[in-house]
């Protein structure tokens, strides 16, 4: 069985198949990447293989039922012309999304692709698409239903493609730490008419933890917006309550003179988040103790090996990664700022980046005038991005050519009255160009 498209010259599943077989060197973190994900799907628990297979997967997480046999079985070729032949067929009445961390082999065939906050907007900006299928996970899909109109479906191609980051935070948690703060607080504003705190969440986050920020006067962000909406945020509270990831909350806030000593960290496995009244008093930025298991593997240490074997290299990283990486980097950015910095360097410039390894290879390949590696020798993809195969992609096209929807990701009205809210009110906010300097 051929899983890999030979018109996909970047694609990690190639590197991945080089490194197992010894025809390149190198490592990777989960060699079982060879198989297909339907090795994953059924009756295996948790993330599956690559960053994050070590993080927890909350009970009840979507699972992917088994995937027809004539897509497992079938060649790279086959699916190929399966793909092409049901987008031919369906035309405008579907929309295929990709994001910048999926495999080239899917992202050959998106009719968009960018990054969270660039896939949300053109999601809104669809009303002709009776179908969106979303390569990407499952918060940008349930955003992108939030977005589109009723009788739109969206559809994740493999259920299994979660956020371990995403799930660090869940409602029933940020609902008890709210409890605490506005037992702490009260919910009166000050003199200034700022409310004592102002929820932000993330995007990667649920529908449900959006539906909080949209209930409670608080706001959504993406890594390309982030310094935009805390101002927002600054303006209408005292202080932030940022969910759920503490690296893109504390980056963005300390990019923005926050002293960090007023930004404490909420640990929702302890009681009063493991806080003391005086750190909650003192605070500007409560974090929630969330993570990327992807951006996390980032270290200084590597970007003192690529300074030493390239001098004069650009290093750019993700916000997601750890603050002492942002600060011994050259620049922090988005997914879409790290593609705009490369395609706007001279010819012959040497990038180290520091964010996943789907984009990085794709980038290498689309500027081969400049060099560009990743900052993490070792060959780790997003879990879950990696969990849609072209397989899915053929299976969701051809059932939707046949008159069915599957996989359909179907926010619940109440919720997503208030997550639209919550988003709508980042979509107004001018983006910015978050750390870039
Ligand atoms: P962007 O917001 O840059 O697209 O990143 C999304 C993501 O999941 C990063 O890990
Ligand atoms: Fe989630 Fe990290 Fe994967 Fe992005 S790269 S989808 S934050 S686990």
């Amino acid at each position: 069985m051929t899983l890999i498209d030979d018109r996909a010259p970047a694609s990690v599943a190639r590197t991945i198949a080089g490194i197992s077989n010894g025809e390149l060197s190198g490592s990777t973190c989960a060699p079982e990447l060879t198989e297909g994900p339907w090795a994953f799907d059924l009756g295996m628990p948790g993330y599956g293989p690559g960053a994050s297979q070590g993080d927890l997967l909350p009970a009840g997480s979507a699972a992917q039922g088994e995937l027809p046999e004539r897509y497992r079985r079938a060649s790279g070729e086959e699916l190929s012309s399966w793909i092409a032949s049901a987008k031919a067929s369906l035309g405008s009445r579907v929309a295929v999304m990709g994001h910048f961390y999926q495999r080239d082999e899917v992202v050959q065939y998106a009719d968009f692709v960018g990054d969270s906050f660039q896939l949300a907007r053109a999601a809104r900006e669809l009303p002709d698409a009776e179908a969106i299928v979303f390569c990407g996970v499952h918060f940008m899909a349930e955003t992108a239903d939030i977005l589109t109109g009723p009788s739109q479906a969206v559809i994740l191609p493999n259920l299994a493609a979660g956020c371990s980051m995403a799930d660090m935070a869940d409602i029933d948690s940020v609902e008890e730490c709210w409890a605490e703060l506005e037992a702490r607080f009260g919910t009166s504003p000050d003199e200034s008419g700022r409310v004592p705190v102002t929820p932000v969440t993330y995007m990667n986050s649920s529908a449900a933890l959006k539906a909080f920020c949209g209930e409670h006067g608080g706001i959504v962000c993406t890594s390309s917006n982030a310094s935009t909406v805390l101002e927002w945020a600054f303006e209408r509270g005292q202080r932030v309550l940022f969910f759920p990831d503490q690296h893109l909350g504390r980056n963005t806030a300390k990019a923005m003179g926050v002293p960090l000593s007023t930004m404490p960290l909420w640990n929702p496995a302890k009681a009063g988040g493991g806080l003391s009244g005086e750190a909650l008093d003192a605070s500007r930025v409560i974090l929630w103790n969330g993570f990327c298991s992807v951006h996390k593997r980032f270290t200084v240490s590597q970007i003192s090996a690529a300074r030493a074997a390239h001098p004069g290299v650009r290093v750019i990283v993700h916000p997601e990664c750890p603050m002492e990486v942002v600060d011994a980097a050259d620049s922090a950015g988005s997914t879409d700022y790290i593609v705009k910095a490369i395609a706007a360097a001279p010819a012959g410039s040497v990038f180290a980046i520091g964010t996943e390894i789907n984009l990085v290879q794709r980038l290498a390949a689309d500027y081969p005038q400049h060099e560009i590696f990743c900052l993490d020798s070792v060959v780790c993809p997003c879990s879950t991005m990696y969990r849609i195969h072209p397989a899915y992609l053929a299976w969701v096209l051809e059932e939707l050519v046949a008159g069915r929807v599957v996989n359909q990701i179907s926010v619940p009205s109440r919720v997503a009255a208030g997550a639209r809210v919550a988003l709508e009110r980042m979509l107004a906010a001018r983006p910015d160009t978050t750390m870039a300097a």
